[in-house]
């Protein structure tokens, strides 16, 4: 029988490709949406729409009891929407705790759940790791962000509920077609720069949104409960690395340039105060800063062996795929 999938944060980068993946993978796919989210790569003729406004809890009861009415109970709900940054810092709270909250409320006291709920968090929750070693599902969590706090304060809500089978993702850095926020460090360094803003030392993971949905299904789909997958290609880099990749990658040379603490701080101060004029959040802010400026945000993703994960791509083939994908869509020269 069919089963049914419901996925929250289906118009956004992660959530578009989880409903393409689901669709291959033969799921009755719902698409949890806002009424003004864009449905440019939602357009599969099989998908169902959900018009969910996650902050009100009795119109969300209204949308997804119809829905379960008429096609069963979701055997997964994969919960992507999230807000990964805002002018406001109350913002991360409303949505990333509070409109989770509300979710798992609905779901549990209406019993639309049948199998899992997957919370896609991320390694910001965990906060960055200390000295060298790298992040681990184990690691104390000291998030260092309001972001990384909200996710974290997430999670903890998750444990709480302990009738509820769950799973947390914790993604690295995620990247790949369609992402807007890898792209201005490509246009960067095809302007020939090559900024610094912490150490050219500091530690970084990603991966692939490909990969990333690989492993959120083969979690979904497995017999885990009840506990955290932190996801990269299994593979960490030095800042300095990943600029030597994109270098080659786009062909160029550049200046490298280590920007001083104090100017740093001062252009978030600054480019804030612009976005606050455009009601716009900046792609430089002060909490951003905070994560640029974090030594070490390697991982290490031990227990996506119990999943048989394996990387489709490292960070030299993703971003070939990556880079590709701008040209194509005509954002990169
Ligand atoms: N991208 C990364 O590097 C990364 C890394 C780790 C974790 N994550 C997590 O992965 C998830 C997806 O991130 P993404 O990169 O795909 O971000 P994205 O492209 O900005 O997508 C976010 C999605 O959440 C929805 N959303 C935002 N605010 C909402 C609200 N108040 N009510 C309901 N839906 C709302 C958006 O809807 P609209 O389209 O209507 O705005 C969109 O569908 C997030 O939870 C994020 O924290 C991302």
């Amino acid at each position: 029988m069919q089963k049914n999938i419901l996925i929250t944060g289906a118009s956004g980068f992660i959530g578009s490709f989880l409903v393409e993946e689901a669709i291959r993978r033969g799921y009755r796919v719902f698409a949890g949406i806002r009424s003004s989210s864009s449905r440019k790569y939602l357009t599969d003729p099989a998908i169902h729409f959900l018009e969910l406004d996650m902050s009100d809890t009795a119109s969300m009861t209204q949308i997804l009891t119809d829905a379960v009415n008429t096609h069963g109970a979701f055997d997964y709900v994969v919960h992507a929407a999230g807000i990964t940054k805002s002018l406001h810092l109350s913002e991360y709270y409303e949505v990333n705790v509070a409109s989770t909250e509300r979710l798992v409320t609905v779901l549990q006291q209406e019993k639309l759940l049948r199998e899992k709920f997957v919370f896609v968090s991320s390694l910001a929750s965990y906060g960055p790791g200390t000295g060298r070693n790298p992040i681990t599902a184990l690691s104390t969590p000291n998030p260092i962000t309001a972001y990384g706090r909200s996710k974290r304060e997430a999670e903890n809500l998750l444990y709480k509920q302990t009738d509820l089978p769950f799973l947390i993702i914790n993604p690295t850095a995620v990247y790949g077609p369609r992402d807007k926020d890898f792209l201005f460090v490509l246009q960067t360094v095809q302007q020939k720069l090559e900024l610094y803003v912490g150490s050219r030392e500091q530690l970084l993971s990603f991966v692939h949104v490909m990969d990333l949905v690989k492993a959120i299904f083969l979690a979904t789909e497995s017999p885990l409960v009840q506990q955290n997958f932190l996801v990269s290609d299994l593979a960490n880099y030095s800042t300095a690395e990943m600029n030597r990749i994109i270098k080659q990658q786009l062909g160029v040379s550049t200046f490298a340039l280590t920007v001083p603490g104090w100017i740093a701080v001062t252009a978030a101060v600054m480019s804030e105060a612009v976005g606050n004029l455009r009601g716009k959040v900046p792609l430089l802010n002060r909490e951003r800063l905070k994560e640029f400026r974090a030594s070490n945000w390697a991982a290490a993703c031990t227990e996506l062996e119990q999943l048989g994960y394996q990387p489709d791509f490292d960070l030299e083939k993703g971003l070939a795929d990556t880079i590709s994908w701008y040209r194509t869509a005509g954002l990169l020269k």
